[in-house]
């Protein structure tokens, strides 16, 4: 790995992050080529000699063998991570909207082109839910995956049930600490959840979903008396996205507060945790669990995907038993 270098693109919280990783891990042996942001007036970290203001610059230097996508505008995402892949480079991604919207094409692209994209980091934070599910489970049938993909949505429930804070107070708290999207009606909507899920049923079902197709609620209508509630039942308030296989054989794909009691992992999960559980039909259920939101744990999920891409890694997609599918009305999936 020792020649490798990187072009990144954008410079807010996660990129800061990977910045920040690749100083510290003293072993990376990879070097920054450029990065490249669009705001010539933010104040950053470094200094302005530091940034490039045109995507071209890093897309078109033949020097830089990895790319990191790490801005928040999904079509530009689109954009550079389709170029890239055009080229047969390697990029890894962190924009979970961009990557739901995309991804039968995104997948084609990496085939046709011979190029790679890893997007870890787009999933649950820190966790390596996305390489988990590829490692140990393609050859298994899952019968569910879910869990809490949101930060800031756990993060406000959290800080409304523990410190009575209020719902807008939280919501700021969220955006104060980099937790929030850019637009946070993605995160309290439960948009982001849903393109997350997308994402986790490519690879715990080898089925590419609409985010369209996810029923889905956010956080945005629970009250502090919703909570209360919640607590006189021994309780709590969590927003779990899920993707499970029901007795029809259909898959249920859904994005919804929901009531976990204090027998459920998911109700020890607070603030920006992440957790996920993984149902596969013979092992029994596993519980993984981690920082779903922040600038180093997201960081470092980036940097995982750096560093296995620069060793050979690719996803594989796996196909777990399903041969086709048939959508029906109300937002399930035939498997046959
Ligand atoms: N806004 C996202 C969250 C960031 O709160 O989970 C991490 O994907």
């Amino acid at each position: 790995q020792s020649n490798s270098r990187i072009g990144i693109f954008g410079f807010g919280c996660v990129g800061q992050g990977l910045y920040d990783v690749l100083q510290t891990i003293e072993k990376a042996g990879i070097e920054v080529a450029g990065i490249c942001v669009k705001d010539k007036e933010k104040p950053r970290s470094l200094p302005a000699s530091a940034f490039t203001y045109n995507p071209q610059d890093l897309l078109q230097d033949e020097s830089i063998t990895i790319f990191a996508e790490l801005i928040s505008d999904a079509d530009e995402a689109y954009s550079i991570v389709k170029q890239a892949l055009k080229a047969g480079k390697t990029i890894v991604s962190a924009n979970k909207k961009m990557l739901a919207s995309h991804l039968p094409e995104l997948i084609e692209l990496q085939q046709n082109y011979n190029g790679t994209l890893l997007y870890e980091a787009a999933v649950g934070g820190s966790i390596p839910i996305i390489r988990t599910l590829e490692s140990y489970y393609s050859s298994e049938p899952l019968q569910q995956v879910s869990g809490i993909l949101n930060g800031s949505s756990n993060f406000i429930l959290s800080k409304m049930e523990s410190e009575g804070l209020s719902y807008s107070l939280a919501l700021q708290q969220a955006q104060e600490l980099g937790f929030a999207e850019a637009d946070p009606t993605l995160d309290v909507g439960g948009f982001d959840s849903v393109n997350k899920l997308c994402l986790i049923t490519a690879h715990a079902f080898g089925l590419t979903i609409k985010p369209e197709q996810v029923l889905r609620f956010g956080i945005d209508t629970i009250k502090k008396e919703d909570l209360e509630f919640a607590k006189s039942m021994n309780a709590r308030i969590r927003l779990v996205a899920s993707a499970e296989v029901t007795e029809d054989n259909e898959l249920s794909l859904r994005v919804l507060p929901t009531l976990v009691t204090e027998q459920q992992e998911l109700y020890y999960v607070t603030n920006e945790t992440n957790g996920v559980t993984i149902a596969p039909v013979f092992a029994g259920e596993q519980f993984i669990k981690g920082l779903g939101a922040g600038s180093h744990p997201t960081g470092s999920a980036v940097w995982a995907d750096v560093s296995a891409a620069l060793s050979g890694y690719r996803y594989s997609y796996p196909k777990a038993a399903i041969k086709t599918i048939a959508l029906n009305q109300d937002n399930k999936i035939n498997i046959y």
